[in-house]
């Protein structure tokens, strides 16, 4: 089974971003397709990040805490 007929899943990471994995498609807030370049996609949660809806690693260095 790989990346694209797995089922899908959303994993919270503790402090950090939602972690999806599986057949899902992503788009932009206009609809456009978003192709993931890996079998596991950050996005991010605590809205600091610069390539948003992905997770660039912001998130460590404004301490951004979730109660998971
Ligand atoms: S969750 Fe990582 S930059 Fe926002």
């Amino acid at each position: 089974m790989n990346a694209r007929t797995e089922p899908p899943s959303i994993t919270p990471y503790p402090d950090g971003p939602l972690l999806v994995r599986g057949a899902v498609e992503l788009r932009t807030a206009d609809g456009e397709p978003i192709e993931p370049n890996r079998r596991t996609v950050a996005l991010c949660r605590c809205g600091l990040s610069t390539l948003k809806p992905f997770c660039d690693g912001t998130h460590k260095a404004a301490g951004f805490r979730t109660d998971d």
